[in-house]
């Protein structure tokens, strides 16, 4: 180690390669290989019912990945053209595209300062008749303002989708994150907590729920389905994560108070915690800017090369290409579509929209860094030595 970040050369810290598999997962894949069944059967059996059972909810459905999940959700829910559906605008592309992919309209809600989640204030803004459902993403596993939203859920009759892919193991007031809605989504993609190279699980109290997205999974012959499945092996590695993730979790959560401690002293910085009462499991620390940095891409990329992973997050989806096509998808659905006589019709951009505040922290005032296992205490101490010495004050 060296004795600060102006004595390192590039790629002096080794920061871990997530997610670090061994022998139990060697074991578990040649456990599939050997049973010669390599697509859905009792690995993802196996783990639907462990997951279901961490989660505390009745059903777990394993699936290819949760961009299909989210899509399923919406097809369960009986999501069309015409239906408009209340999304946060923090979150991946595969939050929002879902609803596209239903034929139905994106109505962007902006985030609320502590938990960078859903603003429940713009559901009461935004419901229309039309609104059929909320969905809302625990962001890198801060929980969103969830019992709030419920609650407003209750009032309006509309069903919750969690987007938990960054929650795997997040709670509040003892509840596990992903089973406050009427679904909740999870992916276990390579570089989530619970990890498996390509895969999700929908979790749902709701048995006509669970049965309809069963026969949607895989080629139901009485409607429109899919093949959706989740492999042997996704489900065999699966099996193995969940057994690690709440010792994984906890040593995230050391990690992110080791950091926030670290950085108090930076008046530039604030590193986020979870709001009262919440567990948050921190699938990658979030690092707020509070004062104007200059040439921020460049130390971002000086750090970067140093080892450390830390990075601006993501652009708001109202501005994404998806939503502001200079294709309009198919026949123009949903967007230029008769049937269709609301805010879209006619419209194809909707970077116009104003969120001022996931616009104010977003893609520039929120840093990520990946703070997995075996991510240790010396490592965030060097860590936090480079950010404060590359993003100090007087910048
Ligand atoms: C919040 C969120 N939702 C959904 C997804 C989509 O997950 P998958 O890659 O499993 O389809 C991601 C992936 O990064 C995500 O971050």
């Amino acid at each position: 180690m060296r004795c600060c970040y102006n004595c390192m050369n590039q790629s002096d810290l080794k920061w871990p390669e997530w997610p670090h598999y061994g022998k139990e997962e060697e074991e578990a894949v040649k456990r599939v290989i050997l049973s010669n069944q390599l697509f859905a059967d009792k690995e993802v059996r196996k783990f639907e019912e462990e997951f279901a059972a961490y989660i505390g909810v009745r059903y777990a459905l394993g699936l290819g990945n949760a961009t299909q999940g989210l899509h399923l959700a919406l097809a369960a829910l009986n999501i069309g053209i015409g239906d408009e559906v209340l999304v946060t605008s923090y979150s991946w592309i595969s939050t929002a595209s879902c609803i596209l992919m239903q034929n139905a309209i994106p109505v962007f809600c902006d985030i609320e300062n502590e938990s960078l989640g859903l603003d429940p204030k713009e559901i009461e803004r935004k419901v229309s008749p039309r609104t059929k459902v909320i969905i809302l993403t625990h962001m890198f596993g801060y929980p969103a303002r969830i019992l709030d939203i419920v609650e407003l859920a209750k009032k309006y009759s509309l069903p919750i989708i969690e987007d938990a892919s960054h929650a795997h193991g997040a709670s509040i007031n003892g509840k596990k994150i992903g089973g406050f809605g009427e679904i909740g989504v999870f992916s276990l993609h390579q570089r989530k907590s619970l990890s498996v190279g390509d895969g999700g699980i929908l979790v749902t109290n709701n048995k006509e729920i669970n049965d309809k997205i069963y026969r949607l999974r895989s080629f139901g012959d009485q409607e429109l389905s899919y093949n959706y499945r989740m492999t042997e092996f996704a489900g065999a590695l699966a099996q193995e994560g969940l057994k690690k993730l709440d010792l994984q979790n906890k040593i995230r959560k050391n990690n992110a108070d080791l950091l926030s401690g670290l950085l108090k002293r930076n008046k530039n910085l604030n590193v986020r915690t979870p709001c009262k009462d919440e567990d948050g499991v921190f699938y990658a620390v979030l690092i707020e800017i509070k004062n104007n940095i200059l040439n921020l891409d460049e130390k971002l990329t000086s750090l970067q090369k140093i080892g450390i992973p830390i990075r601006k997050t993501w652009t708001p989806l109202h501005y994404h290409a998806h939503f502001n096509p200079s294709i309009v998808p198919a026949r123009g659905c949903p967007w230029l579509h008769p049937s269709y006589n609301g805010q879209m019709q006619g419209i194809t951009k909707y970077s116009d929209i104003q969120l001022p505040v996931v616009q104010s922290y977003c893609p520039d005032r929120i840093l990520e860094l990946y703070i997995h296992p075996p991510v240790d205490e010396n490592l965030i101490k060097q860590a936090a030595d480079c950010i404060n010495s590359v993003l100090k004050i007087m910048d």
